[in-house]
Protein backbone atom coordinates (compact mmCIF):
# COMPACT_ATOMS: atom_id res chain seq x y z
CA UNK A 1 0.00 0.00 0.00
CA UNK A 2 1.43 3.14 -1.31
CA UNK A 3 1.61 6.28 1.60
CA UNK A 4 1.72 10.15 0.77
CA UNK A 5 4.89 11.82 2.58
CA UNK A 6 4.60 16.28 2.73
CA UNK A 7 7.45 18.43 4.09
CA UNK A 8 5.04 20.83 5.05
CA UNK A 9 6.10 24.65 5.46
CA UNK A 10 6.26 25.41 1.63
CA UNK A 11 3.75 28.21 -0.11
CA UNK A 12 2.60 26.88 -3.22
CA UNK A 13 3.22 28.51 -6.62
CA UNK A 14 2.07 27.72 -10.06
CA UNK A 15 -0.69 26.15 -12.19
CA UNK A 16 -2.82 22.99 -11.86
CA UNK A 17 -5.60 21.55 -14.69
CA UNK A 18 -8.09 20.83 -13.03
CA UNK A 19 -9.41 16.93 -14.41
CA UNK A 20 -12.93 15.66 -14.94
CA UNK A 21 -15.70 15.72 -12.14
CA UNK A 22 -15.53 12.20 -10.86
CA UNK A 23 -18.59 12.10 -9.43
CA UNK A 24 -19.85 13.24 -12.76
CA UNK A 25 -17.70 10.79 -14.88
CA UNK A 26 -18.77 7.51 -13.26
CA UNK A 27 -22.50 8.48 -13.63
CA UNK A 28 -22.25 9.25 -17.30
CA UNK A 29 -20.36 5.76 -17.83
CA UNK A 30 -23.56 4.05 -16.69
CA UNK A 31 -25.12 6.09 -19.57
CA UNK A 32 -23.83 3.56 -21.83
CA UNK A 33 -25.91 0.60 -20.68
CA UNK A 34 -29.01 2.88 -22.11
CA UNK A 35 -27.78 2.77 -25.66
CA UNK A 36 -26.73 -0.41 -27.99
CA UNK A 37 -24.18 2.23 -30.06
CA UNK A 38 -20.80 3.47 -28.85
CA UNK A 39 -20.73 6.29 -26.01
CA UNK A 40 -17.06 8.07 -26.16
CA UNK A 41 -16.45 10.26 -22.87
CA UNK A 42 -13.58 12.62 -23.01
CA UNK A 43 -11.74 14.99 -20.22
CA UNK A 44 -12.34 11.44 -18.88
CA UNK A 45 -10.54 11.57 -15.38
CA UNK A 46 -8.06 8.10 -14.81
CA UNK A 47 -9.02 7.11 -11.26
CA UNK A 48 -10.03 4.37 -8.57
CA UNK A 49 -13.62 5.09 -9.19
CA UNK A 50 -13.76 5.28 -12.92
CA UNK A 51 -11.90 2.05 -12.85
CA UNK A 52 -14.24 0.12 -10.68
CA UNK A 53 -16.95 1.30 -12.68
CA UNK A 54 -15.50 0.15 -15.95
CA UNK A 55 -14.85 -3.43 -14.54
CA UNK A 56 -18.39 -3.64 -13.31
CA UNK A 57 -19.64 -2.08 -16.57
CA UNK A 58 -17.12 -5.03 -18.52
CA UNK A 59 -19.33 -7.41 -16.35
CA UNK A 60 -22.29 -6.38 -17.61
CA UNK A 61 -21.39 -7.21 -21.19
CA UNK A 62 -20.55 -3.54 -22.31
CA UNK A 63 -17.00 -2.85 -24.03
CA UNK A 64 -14.81 -0.48 -22.35
CA UNK A 65 -11.58 1.13 -23.41
CA UNK A 66 -9.22 3.80 -22.38
CA UNK A 67 -7.75 6.18 -24.67
CA UNK A 68 -5.11 8.45 -25.10
CA UNK A 69 -6.07 11.76 -24.68
CA UNK A 70 -8.57 11.33 -21.56
CA UNK A 71 -10.85 9.63 -23.29
CA UNK A 72 -13.14 6.31 -22.58
CA UNK A 73 -14.63 4.10 -25.51
CA UNK A 74 -17.74 2.66 -24.08
CA UNK A 75 -20.11 0.27 -25.71
CA UNK A 76 -22.44 -2.20 -24.38
CA UNK A 77 -24.38 -3.77 -27.97
CA UNK A 78 -26.04 -5.93 -25.77
CA UNK A 79 -25.80 -6.90 -21.89
CA UNK A 80 -24.27 -10.55 -21.41
CA UNK A 81 -25.56 -10.44 -17.24
CA UNK A 82 -28.36 -8.06 -15.66
CA UNK A 83 -26.80 -8.65 -12.29
CA UNK A 84 -24.17 -6.17 -10.55
CA UNK A 85 -22.49 -8.68 -7.39
CA UNK A 86 -21.57 -7.74 -3.86
CA UNK A 87 -17.71 -7.68 -5.04
CA UNK A 88 -18.23 -5.10 -7.60
CA UNK A 89 -20.63 -2.99 -5.79
CA UNK A 90 -19.20 -3.02 -1.90
CA UNK A 91 -15.99 -0.83 -3.81
CA UNK A 92 -18.23 2.36 -4.94
CA UNK A 93 -21.83 2.96 -3.29
CA UNK A 94 -22.34 4.86 -7.27
CA UNK A 95 -22.15 1.50 -9.10
CA UNK A 96 -25.41 0.77 -7.45
CA UNK A 97 -27.15 3.45 -10.06
CA UNK A 98 -26.91 0.49 -12.90
CA UNK A 99 -29.38 -0.76 -11.33
CA UNK A 100 -31.84 1.44 -13.13
CA UNK A 101 -30.43 1.58 -16.59
CA UNK A 102 -30.24 -2.30 -16.53
CA UNK A 103 -33.97 -2.50 -15.67
CA UNK A 104 -34.96 -0.10 -18.28
CA UNK A 105 -32.82 -1.93 -21.07
CA UNK A 106 -33.66 -5.57 -19.87
CA UNK A 107 -36.84 -5.57 -17.70
CA UNK A 108 -34.99 -6.98 -14.57
CA UNK A 109 -31.83 -6.56 -13.16
CA UNK A 110 -30.18 -8.12 -9.88
CA UNK A 111 -27.78 -5.48 -7.83
CA UNK A 112 -26.23 -5.84 -4.54
CA UNK A 113 -26.99 -3.14 -1.91
CA UNK A 114 -23.91 -0.84 -2.24
CA UNK A 115 -20.78 0.25 0.15
CA UNK A 116 -18.77 3.35 -0.45
CA UNK A 117 -17.39 6.09 1.91
CA UNK A 118 -18.23 5.06 5.39
CA UNK A 119 -19.75 8.64 6.18
CA UNK A 120 -22.76 7.71 7.19
CA UNK A 121 -25.65 4.90 7.05
CA UNK A 122 -26.13 5.82 3.34
CA UNK A 123 -29.49 3.99 2.47
CA UNK A 124 -30.78 3.91 -0.94
CA UNK A 125 -34.66 4.26 0.00
CA UNK A 126 -35.51 7.05 -1.63
CA UNK A 127 -33.78 4.87 -5.06
CA UNK A 128 -36.18 2.20 -4.73
CA UNK A 129 -38.88 4.24 -4.08
CA UNK A 130 -38.46 6.27 -7.18
CA UNK A 131 -37.65 2.85 -9.52
CA UNK A 132 -41.03 1.70 -7.84
CA UNK A 133 -42.83 4.27 -8.61
CA UNK A 134 -41.84 3.77 -12.36
CA UNK A 135 -43.53 0.37 -12.06
CA UNK A 136 -40.73 -1.78 -10.90
CA UNK A 137 -41.29 -4.63 -8.74
CA UNK A 138 -38.55 -4.66 -6.06
CA UNK A 139 -37.75 -7.20 -3.73
CA UNK A 140 -34.48 -7.48 -1.34
CA UNK A 141 -33.44 -10.86 -1.06
CA UNK A 142 -29.66 -11.75 0.61
CA UNK A 143 -28.40 -8.16 0.27
CA UNK A 144 -29.24 -7.64 -3.24
CA UNK A 145 -32.31 -5.97 -4.76
CA UNK A 146 -33.60 -8.22 -7.30
CA UNK A 147 -35.74 -5.45 -9.57
CA UNK A 148 -38.34 -6.05 -12.38
CA UNK A 149 -40.74 -4.13 -14.76
CA UNK A 150 -41.61 -7.19 -17.35
CA UNK A 151 -43.67 -4.30 -19.28
CA UNK A 152 -41.36 -1.61 -19.29
CA UNK A 153 -41.08 1.25 -16.83
CA UNK A 154 -43.46 4.06 -16.91
CA UNK A 155 -43.34 7.58 -16.58
CA UNK A 156 -44.46 8.60 -13.23
CA UNK A 157 -44.52 11.95 -10.56
CA UNK A 158 -41.92 11.37 -8.24
CA UNK A 159 -41.27 14.01 -4.77
CA UNK A 160 -38.58 13.43 -2.93
CA UNK A 161 -38.51 13.66 0.39
CA UNK A 162 -35.50 15.20 0.38
CA UNK A 163 -32.85 15.69 -1.47
CA UNK A 164 -30.79 13.55 -2.92
CA UNK A 165 -27.91 13.41 -5.61
CA UNK A 166 -27.94 9.57 -6.14
CA UNK A 167 -31.54 9.51 -6.50
CA UNK A 168 -32.16 12.01 -8.38
CA UNK A 169 -29.51 10.82 -10.86
CA UNK A 170 -30.19 6.96 -10.60
CA UNK A 171 -34.41 7.98 -11.37
CA UNK A 172 -33.24 10.14 -14.37
CA UNK A 173 -31.02 7.14 -15.64
CA UNK A 174 -34.20 5.07 -15.66
CA UNK A 175 -37.05 6.99 -16.78
CA UNK A 176 -35.49 8.45 -19.94
CA UNK A 177 -36.41 5.09 -21.98
CA UNK A 178 -39.99 5.49 -20.00
CA UNK A 179 -43.10 5.45 -21.60
CA UNK A 180 -44.48 8.68 -21.08
CA UNK A 181 -43.76 11.56 -19.00
CA UNK A 182 -42.14 11.59 -15.53
CA UNK A 183 -41.51 14.55 -13.21
CA UNK A 184 -39.21 14.75 -10.46
CA UNK A 185 -39.93 17.19 -7.55
CA UNK A 186 -37.40 18.45 -5.07
CA UNK A 187 -34.80 16.71 -7.03
CA UNK A 188 -30.76 17.80 -6.68
CA UNK A 189 -29.70 20.89 -9.05
CA UNK A 190 -25.77 19.92 -8.06
CA UNK A 191 -23.34 20.54 -12.00
CA UNK A 192 -22.98 16.68 -12.29
CA UNK A 193 -26.87 16.84 -12.66
CA UNK A 194 -26.61 19.01 -15.79
CA UNK A 195 -24.06 16.85 -16.66
CA UNK A 196 -26.14 13.85 -16.94
CA UNK A 197 -29.28 15.51 -18.42
CA UNK A 198 -26.99 17.27 -21.24
CA UNK A 199 -25.34 14.08 -22.00
CA UNK A 200 -28.78 12.12 -22.54
CA UNK A 201 -30.42 15.18 -24.55
CA UNK A 202 -27.15 15.01 -26.75
CA UNK A 203 -28.39 11.25 -26.94
CA UNK A 204 -31.95 11.90 -27.99
CA UNK A 205 -33.92 12.08 -24.91
CA UNK A 206 -36.25 15.08 -23.52
CA UNK A 207 -35.16 16.51 -20.40
CA UNK A 208 -35.77 19.71 -19.58
CA UNK A 209 -35.39 21.76 -15.91
CA UNK A 210 -31.76 20.01 -14.83
CA UNK A 211 -30.93 22.54 -12.27
CA UNK A 212 -33.40 23.27 -11.57
CA UNK A 213 -36.02 21.60 -8.36
CA UNK A 214 -38.58 19.90 -10.98
CA UNK A 215 -37.33 18.42 -14.09
CA UNK A 216 -39.74 16.95 -16.05
CA UNK A 217 -38.59 13.76 -18.22
CA UNK A 218 -40.28 13.01 -21.92
CA UNK A 219 -39.53 8.97 -22.59
CA UNK A 220 -38.40 8.26 -25.83
CA UNK A 221 -38.06 4.61 -27.25
CA UNK A 222 -33.83 4.81 -27.29
CA UNK A 223 -30.42 6.48 -27.50
CA UNK A 224 -27.86 6.90 -29.90
CA UNK A 225 -24.39 6.92 -29.35
CA UNK A 226 -22.52 10.57 -29.04
CA UNK A 227 -19.25 11.62 -27.97
CA UNK A 228 -19.74 13.82 -24.51
CA UNK A 229 -17.22 15.87 -22.62
CA UNK A 230 -17.01 15.32 -18.72
CA UNK A 231 -17.75 18.75 -16.90
CA UNK A 232 -14.32 20.19 -14.69
CA UNK A 233 -14.59 18.78 -11.59
CA UNK A 234 -15.59 21.12 -9.07
CA UNK A 235 -15.09 19.20 -6.26
CA UNK A 236 -10.76 18.93 -6.83
CA UNK A 237 -10.59 22.52 -8.05
CA UNK A 238 -12.24 23.54 -4.78
CA UNK A 239 -9.83 21.15 -2.94
CA UNK A 240 -7.02 22.84 -4.93
CA UNK A 241 -7.98 26.26 -4.02
CA UNK A 242 -8.39 25.36 -0.13
CA UNK A 243 -5.36 24.05 0.04
CA UNK A 244 -3.03 27.16 -2.00
CA UNK A 245 -5.62 29.23 0.67
CA UNK A 246 -3.93 27.23 3.92
CA UNK A 247 -0.32 26.87 2.72
CA UNK A 248 -0.25 29.75 1.15
CA UNK A 249 1.12 31.39 -2.08
CA UNK A 250 -0.10 31.58 -5.58
CA UNK A 251 -2.07 28.58 -7.35
CA UNK A 252 -3.73 29.30 -10.70
CA UNK A 253 -6.86 26.20 -11.34
CA UNK A 254 -6.85 26.22 -15.10
CA UNK A 255 -10.32 24.02 -16.29
CA UNK A 256 -12.59 25.42 -14.02
CA UNK A 257 -16.43 26.26 -14.04
CA UNK A 258 -16.06 28.98 -11.24
CA UNK A 259 -19.87 29.59 -11.19
CA UNK A 260 -20.14 25.51 -9.98
CA UNK A 261 -18.25 27.17 -6.86
CA UNK A 262 -20.37 30.22 -6.24
CA UNK A 263 -20.50 29.18 -2.35
CA UNK A 264 -16.61 28.73 -1.61
CA UNK A 265 -15.28 31.90 -3.30
CA UNK A 266 -17.04 34.46 -0.74
CA UNK A 267 -15.51 32.27 2.15
CA UNK A 268 -12.12 31.63 0.92
CA UNK A 269 -11.68 35.97 0.72
CA UNK A 270 -13.56 35.88 3.71
CA UNK A 271 -10.69 33.49 5.31
CA UNK A 272 -7.96 36.09 3.76
CA UNK A 273 -7.18 34.73 0.10
CA UNK A 274 -7.37 36.69 -2.98
CA UNK A 275 -9.47 35.16 -5.25
CA UNK A 276 -9.42 36.12 -9.23
CA UNK A 277 -11.63 34.44 -11.68
CA UNK A 278 -11.36 34.79 -15.53
CA UNK A 279 -13.37 32.59 -18.18
CA UNK A 280 -11.87 29.00 -17.55
CA UNK A 281 -9.49 29.87 -14.42
CA UNK A 282 -9.14 30.74 -11.18
CA UNK A 283 -6.04 32.37 -9.12
CA UNK A 284 -5.75 32.11 -5.55
CA UNK A 285 -3.65 34.21 -3.63
CA UNK A 286 -2.71 34.15 0.19
CA UNK A 287 0.96 36.00 0.59
CA UNK A 288 2.64 34.47 4.02
CA UNK A 289 1.86 38.26 5.99
CA UNK A 290 -1.41 37.94 5.36
CA UNK A 291 -3.24 35.50 8.57
CA UNK A 292 -6.26 33.18 8.13
CA UNK A 293 -9.20 34.59 9.63
CA UNK A 294 -11.95 32.63 10.70
CA UNK A 295 -15.09 31.87 9.05
CA UNK A 296 -18.21 29.75 10.18
CA UNK A 297 -19.37 27.28 7.59
CA UNK A 298 -21.97 25.05 7.06
CA UNK A 299 -22.75 22.63 4.30
CA UNK A 300 -25.76 22.36 2.17
CA UNK A 301 -26.93 20.86 -0.82
CA UNK A 302 -26.34 22.77 -4.09
CA UNK A 303 -25.96 25.63 -4.75
CA UNK A 304 -25.01 25.38 -0.81
CA UNK A 305 -21.33 25.15 0.59
CA UNK A 306 -20.52 21.72 -0.69
CA UNK A 307 -20.19 18.35 1.84
CA UNK A 308 -17.15 17.35 0.06
CA UNK A 309 -15.11 20.36 0.75
CA UNK A 310 -16.06 20.73 4.31
CA UNK A 311 -12.56 18.46 5.24
CA UNK A 312 -10.52 20.48 3.51
CA UNK A 313 -12.49 23.79 4.73
CA UNK A 314 -11.79 22.58 7.73
CA UNK A 315 -8.03 22.00 7.56
CA UNK A 316 -7.79 25.95 6.32
CA UNK A 317 -9.33 27.52 9.31
CA UNK A 318 -7.37 25.00 12.13
CA UNK A 319 -4.90 27.94 11.78
CA UNK A 320 -6.84 30.90 11.24
CA UNK A 321 -6.64 33.58 14.55
CA UNK A 322 -10.06 32.83 15.95
CA UNK A 323 -12.87 30.54 16.76
CA UNK A 324 -14.88 28.89 13.39
CA UNK A 325 -18.33 26.87 13.59
CA UNK A 326 -18.58 24.11 11.08
CA UNK A 327 -22.27 22.71 10.57
CA UNK A 328 -22.38 19.20 8.40
CA UNK A 329 -25.96 18.85 7.55
CA UNK A 330 -25.97 16.44 4.43
CA UNK A 331 -24.01 13.41 6.15
CA UNK A 332 -24.39 12.45 9.52
CA UNK A 333 -20.68 11.16 10.45
CA UNK A 334 -18.52 13.16 8.71
CA UNK A 335 -16.09 14.23 10.84
CA UNK A 336 -13.92 11.46 10.74
CA UNK A 337 -10.87 13.64 9.89
CA UNK A 338 -11.11 15.93 12.68
CA UNK A 339 -9.17 13.38 15.08
CA UNK A 340 -6.48 13.02 12.60
CA UNK A 341 -6.26 16.78 12.25
CA UNK A 342 -6.05 16.83 16.19
CA UNK A 343 -3.14 14.39 15.54
CA UNK A 344 -1.13 17.48 13.83
CA UNK A 345 -1.92 20.08 16.51
CA UNK A 346 -5.31 21.46 15.72
CA UNK A 347 -8.23 22.16 18.50
CA UNK A 348 -10.97 20.69 17.26
CA UNK A 349 -14.13 19.65 19.18
CA UNK A 350 -17.26 17.88 17.34
CA UNK A 351 -20.49 17.82 18.79
CA UNK A 352 -22.99 15.94 17.34
CA UNK A 353 -23.24 17.62 13.62
CA UNK A 354 -20.83 20.58 14.61
CA UNK A 355 -17.34 20.98 15.10
CA UNK A 356 -16.09 24.37 16.79
CA UNK A 357 -12.23 25.24 15.46
CA UNK A 358 -9.97 27.05 17.30
CA UNK A 359 -7.09 28.26 15.52
CA UNK A 360 -3.62 27.21 16.32
CA UNK A 361 -0.57 29.31 15.22
CA UNK A 362 0.77 26.22 13.21
CA UNK A 363 0.02 22.59 12.80
CA UNK A 364 3.12 20.02 12.97
CA UNK A 365 4.06 16.97 10.76
CA UNK A 366 2.36 13.74 12.04
CA UNK A 367 1.65 10.15 10.45
CA UNK A 368 -2.02 10.41 10.30
CA UNK A 369 -4.41 7.89 8.26
CA UNK A 370 -6.70 8.87 5.62
CA UNK A 371 -10.35 7.57 6.60
CA UNK A 372 -12.73 8.43 3.71
CA UNK A 373 -11.79 10.32 0.13
CA UNK A 374 -12.66 13.82 0.77
CA UNK A 375 -11.18 13.66 4.29
CA UNK A 376 -7.82 12.12 3.06
CA UNK A 377 -7.65 15.78 1.44
CA UNK A 378 -8.18 18.11 3.89
CA UNK A 379 -5.31 15.83 5.53
CA UNK A 380 -2.69 16.51 2.23
CA UNK A 381 -4.07 20.45 2.62
CA UNK A 382 -2.74 20.54 6.49
CA UNK A 383 0.21 18.56 5.82
CA UNK A 384 1.21 21.36 3.28
CA UNK A 385 0.89 24.21 6.01
CA UNK A 386 2.50 22.27 8.67
CA UNK A 387 5.78 22.02 9.93
CA UNK A 388 7.29 19.19 9.21
CA UNK A 389 6.82 15.84 7.83
CA UNK A 390 2.62 14.49 7.55
CA UNK A 391 2.97 10.91 6.77
CA UNK A 392 -0.60 9.97 5.17
CA UNK A 393 -1.38 6.28 5.10
CA UNK A 394 -4.38 4.29 3.61
CA UNK A 395 -4.18 6.49 0.45
CA UNK A 396 -6.22 4.45 -1.56
CA UNK A 397 -8.84 6.56 -0.56
CA UNK A 398 -7.32 9.63 -2.04
CA UNK A 399 -6.79 7.81 -5.76
CA UNK A 400 -10.43 7.34 -5.44
CA UNK A 401 -11.06 10.84 -6.50
CA UNK A 402 -8.06 12.88 -7.21
CA UNK A 403 -6.17 12.26 -10.28
CA UNK A 404 -2.30 12.21 -9.55
CA UNK A 405 -2.57 14.52 -6.63
CA UNK A 406 1.27 14.07 -5.90
CA UNK A 407 1.65 15.00 -8.97
CA UNK A 408 0.07 18.21 -9.40
CA UNK A 409 0.41 19.66 -5.79
CA UNK A 410 4.61 18.76 -6.70
CA UNK A 411 4.30 21.06 -10.35
CA UNK A 412 3.60 23.89 -7.20
CA UNK A 413 6.35 23.64 -5.80
CA UNK A 414 5.09 21.30 -3.04
CA UNK A 415 7.48 18.65 -1.26
CA UNK A 416 5.21 15.90 -1.94
CA UNK A 417 6.49 12.27 -2.28
CA UNK A 418 4.34 8.70 -2.73
CA UNK A 419 6.42 5.85 -1.52
CA UNK A 420 5.29 2.22 -1.24
CA UNK A 421 4.64 1.56 2.75
CA UNK A 422 5.82 -2.22 1.70
CA UNK A 423 9.22 -0.71 -0.01
C1 LIG B 1 -23.23 12.22 -3.91
C2 LIG B 1 -21.76 12.33 -4.16
C3 LIG B 1 -21.00 12.62 -2.87
C4 LIG B 1 -21.59 13.84 -2.18
C5 LIG B 1 -23.09 13.72 -2.03
C6 LIG B 1 -23.75 14.97 -1.50
C7 LIG B 1 -21.32 10.84 -6.00
C8 LIG B 1 -20.67 9.59 -6.45
N1 LIG B 1 -21.25 11.09 -4.70
O1 LIG B 1 -23.42 11.12 -3.01
O2 LIG B 1 -19.63 12.84 -3.19
O3 LIG B 1 -21.01 13.98 -0.91
O4 LIG B 1 -23.71 13.42 -3.32
O5 LIG B 1 -23.46 16.05 -2.29
O6 LIG B 1 -21.84 11.60 -6.78
N2 LIG B 1 -30.00 9.37 1.49
C9 LIG B 1 -30.99 8.57 2.02
N3 LIG B 1 -31.63 7.70 1.20
C10 LIG B 1 -31.34 7.59 -0.13
C11 LIG B 1 -30.34 8.42 -0.68
C12 LIG B 1 -29.68 9.30 0.16
O7 LIG B 1 -31.26 8.64 3.22
O8 LIG B 1 -31.96 6.76 -0.82
C13 LIG B 1 -29.29 10.35 2.36
C14 LIG B 1 -27.79 10.08 2.48
O9 LIG B 1 -27.53 9.13 3.48
C15 LIG B 1 -27.27 11.46 2.82
C16 LIG B 1 -28.19 12.40 2.02
O10 LIG B 1 -29.36 11.61 1.73
O11 LIG B 1 -27.39 11.73 4.18
C17 LIG B 1 -27.62 12.92 0.72
O12 LIG B 1 -27.11 11.85 -0.02
P1 LIG B 1 -27.02 11.89 -1.61
O13 LIG B 1 -27.25 13.29 -2.08
O14 LIG B 1 -27.86 10.82 -2.15
O15 LIG B 1 -25.48 11.53 -1.81
P2 LIG B 1 -24.86 10.50 -2.82
O16 LIG B 1 -25.57 10.56 -4.12
O17 LIG B 1 -24.67 9.20 -2.15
Amino acid sequence: MDKIVIEGGVPLSGEITVSGAKNSAIKLMAVCLLTDEPLELTNMPRLRDTRFMGQLLACLGAKVEEAPGARLLLHAKTLTSTTASYDLVRKMRATFNVLGPILAREGKAKVSLPGGCAIGARPVDLHLDALKALGAQIELSDGYVIAEAKNGLKGAEITFPFISVGATEHTLLACVLAKGETVLNNAAREPEIIDLADCLNAMGAKISGAGRSEIRIQGVSRLKGISYSVVPDRIEAGTYALAAATAGGSVRLVNVRSEHLGSLWPLIAKAGATVTMDDNSVLIERGQGTPLRPVDMETQAYPGFPTDLQAQFMAMVCLADGVSIIRENIFENRFMHCPELVRMGANITVTGREAIVRGVERLTGAPVMATDLRASASLVAAGLAADGITEISRVYHLDRGFENIDVKLGNCGARIKRVSETG
